[in-house]
């Protein structure tokens, strides 16, 4: 019996598996769980007291889908109003956005439809846009059914699912479902155009460098 290297494997599967950089935001007020939704996602962990986010934190996590290897960039904005201003610089040039809105809150829900909203004029063409009704798990101080919520989002056109960032309830279902819509093949053709810009431009400031 003949036993195969181990890093011929390895490299076989690297080869058969296509790597696709995906950028994502989440939008939504302040204190409707962002933050915690990409914490439970990450790193499969959960904070009562989380602190406010400040203009906008980043993060990365790979998912699997088939043959394919999807490596989001996680930018968590800040809900706070002083901060709405900063939005468009994370939404602009995503391939998927996530606005939550917690169950308990009509004020979150109706924050949440103006960003759709805003999204839908403004945002990219071809964005994956999901809704998620976070905190679930506090059923019994629940403000918006979740009729309300799955009627908006069919309407919008988003993927719409109940969270709770606690308990961890659909969070990987989320992400899964989105990576499941994403059009892979125009995101790969773009960021080959936006690498060949950037190299181009690059290899113009080296010809003009004096130095
Ligand atoms: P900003 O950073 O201000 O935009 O807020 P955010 O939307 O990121 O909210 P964050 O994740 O910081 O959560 C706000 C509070 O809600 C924290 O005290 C969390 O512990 C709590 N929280 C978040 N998700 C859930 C959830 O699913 N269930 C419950 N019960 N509490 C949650």
């Amino acid at each position: 019996m003949q036993y195969q290297p181990l890093s011929y494997s390895f490299r076989e599967e690297s080869v058969r598996m296509a790597l696709h950089e995906v950028k994502l935001c989440l939008l939504g007020e302040s204190g409707v769980g962002k933050t915690c939704i990409v914490n439970r996602f990450v790193s499969d962990l959960f904070s009562e007291h989380e602190s406010l986010t400040v203009g906008a934190a980043f993060t990365t996590k790979t998912v699997r889908v088939d043959d394919n290897s999807i490596l989001f960039q996680i930018w968590d904005t800040a809900g706070q109003e002083k901060y709405r201003g900063l939005a468009p610089m994370y939404y602009r040039g995503s391939s998927a956005a996530i606005v939550v809105y917690d169950i308990t809150s009509e004020r979150s829900f109706n924050e949440m439809q103006t960003w759709i909203t805003e999204l839908r004029q403004l945002g990219p063409q071809n964005l994956v846009l999901a809704i998620a009704g976070n905190k679930l798990d506090l059923e019994s101080s629940r403000q918006v059914s979740t009729a309300t919520g799955e009627t908006f989002a069919k309407n919008a056109n988003a993927i719409f699912m109940e969270t709770s960032a606690k308990d961890g309830h659909n969070v990987q279902e989320l992400f899964k479902e989105i990576a499941e819509s994403l059009p892979l093949d125009k995101i790969a053709l773009e960021n080959k155009s936006s690498t060949l810009k950037l190299s181009r431009s690059s290899q113009k400031k080296e010809n003009n460098c004096t130095c």
